[in-house]
Parts: structure tokens; C-alpha cells; sequence
């Protein structure tokens, strides 16, 4: 049995094709959340606002969902992504996921704890989350922490690779607490130094996003912030509303 069949029967928009200067994504992450039924009535319900957004959006969502969310959301502009895959190419892996199986039925995006070459090359763009705990935190070591685990993946893709980086501290996920808006732009401008290091033109254009307890009521500050280009939202995302309401606060004033 092959998984390396590339041409895809439905492919997402290209959710990652680079940033043209100011445009904002926003990410919805369902992480462990859905079903079916609740899925369909989520894309109608985003869908029937989409026209009043101004930013690139995706869902990311469980595996078992995934074709049929990009059978919905078809021709919509609305990208579809998996919240994880196996860093192995195929084989005796029970449960696992490849990043060509992902490419086989539409994928555009991923998120990964820590970047695999093969997802480049199946055409997949990781979205590589970084963040510091609360006791790194605490500890100053923030800067430190997120440039160490940006470093590690740049040792393996090139910037000009990376889908996006999404910063989203250990502590404000899923917590209720987010980092001041100030405090994540000094976060994003260390990255993007980081990104400029190994290649300026590239990073100029890499979608940094901010993640942790994004709502609407915060969303809009956050995003404004000169190095914050959108938003990697959990709990927000759950709900249609909400989501769309994040994403109308990603407007370029
Ligand atoms: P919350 O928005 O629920 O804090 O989750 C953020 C997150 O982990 C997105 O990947």
C-alpha cells in the first residue's frame, strides 16, 4: 500500500502562500472538540458571515473530520489543517498519520510541536507552535525559550518554508489568561529578529501569529500590534460566532 499519491481530490486554498504585507490569518484550533453533526452547522453558520471578513481563515480539527470539512468549506477560501501528524513517512505506526496521507485528501496546513522536513515536502505548511511555561516564564527566560525552539527548527526548514509561527505561552492556553499585548509583540519581535537572521526577505513574510486565550474582547488589541499578523484560537473557536468575531477584530485599520 503506497501514501505517496500527491494529486489531491480536493485541495485547500492555499491558505500559507506568503503574507502580502498586513494581511492577518486566523486559525481556528478545535483541538479535541466536534462531531459531525456539529461541524456541519459550524461551517454554515461561518460561512454565511464569511463576506464581512477581511483576513485568511482556517480550521484545524480532528483527523476523522478532516475530508469532510474540506468537502464543506470547498471553494470558500476557508483552509483546512491537522493538528498533528506522524514524523514517519509510512510503516507499521498503528494510529499514526503521514504528511502524504494529510496531502492526499487536501491539507494545506499542520500544526507541529516541532517541524518536520517531509511535511515540506509533501507540500504542507507547518504552522510551528513555540511558548515558554509559566515557571520559564517566571524565571525570564521567555526570550530564551521560544528563540531556542524556533533555532531548532530552523536548523531543519528554511524560513521561507515555514507556514507560520504561532506563539502561544504554555500558561495562557486554554487558562483564561493572556499575555498583554505589549508583552506578545516583544515576544513576536524577538522572533521575527530570529527569522531576519537567517533570511530577511523570507521573514518579513511569515505570518507570526499569537495564540493563548485570544477572545473577541482581546483579539483586536493583540492584533494590532506590529508583529502580530493574526491569531491561533482554541476555545474561541468552538463557537461560529465567536470565531467570526475574532477574525472581524483582525482588520487592518
Ligand atoms: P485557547 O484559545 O483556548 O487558549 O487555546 C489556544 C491554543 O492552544 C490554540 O492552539
Amino acid at each position: 500500500m503506497s501514501a505517496s499519491k500527491t494529486d489531491h481530490p480536493h485541495p485547500s486554498p492555499a491558505l500559507l502562500e506568503k503574507l502580502s504585507v498586513r494581511e492577518k490569518i486566523v486559525i481556528a484550533n478545535w483541538k479535541m472538540n466536534g462531531s459531525a453533526e456539529a461541524n456541519r452547522l459550524w461551517a454554515e453558520e461561518f460561512l454565511a458571515k464569511l463576506g464581512d471578513l477581511n483576513c485568511r481563515t482556517a480550521v484545524c480539527a480532528p483527523f476523522v473530520y478532516l475530508s469532510e470539512l474540506v468537502r464543506l468549506f470547498k471553494d470558500t477560501g476557508v483552509a483546512v489543517g491537522a493538528q498533528t501528524v506522524s514524523p514517519r513517512d509510512q510503516g507499521a505506526f498503528t494510529g499514526e498519520v503521514s504528511a502524504a496521507m494529510l496531502a492526499d485528501i487536501g491539507m494545506s496546513l499542520c500544526l507541529v510541536g516541532h517541524s518536520e522536513r517531509r511535511l515540506v515536502a509533501h507540500g504542507i505548511a507547518p504552522v510551528v507552535c513555540v511558548g515558554e511555561t509559566l515557571a520559564e516564564r517566571e524565571a525570564g527566560l521567555t526570550e530564551a525559550v521560544v528563540l531556542r525552539q524556533l533555532r531548532t527548527v530552523l536548523t531543519r526548514v528554511p524560513v521561507a518554508k515555514l507556514g507560520a509561527v504561532a506563539y502561544e505561552p504554555v500558561w495562557a492556553i486554554g487558562t483564561g489568561r493572556t499575555a498583554t499585548p505589549q508583552a506578545a509583540q516583544h515576544v513576536h519581535a524577538a522572533l521575527r529578529a530570529c527569522l531576519t537572521e537567517a533570511d530577511a526577505e523570507a521573514a518579513a513574510k511569515t505570518p507570526l501569529l499569537y495564540g493563548g486565550s485570544v477572545k473577541p474582547d482581546n483579539a483586536h488589541e493583540l492584533f494590532s500590534q506590529p508583529d502580530i499578523d493574526g491569531g491561533l484560537i482554541g476555545g474561541a473557536a468552538l463557537k461560529a460566532e465567536d470565531f467570526h468575531s475574532v477574525c472581524a477584530a483582525a482588520r487592518v485599520d
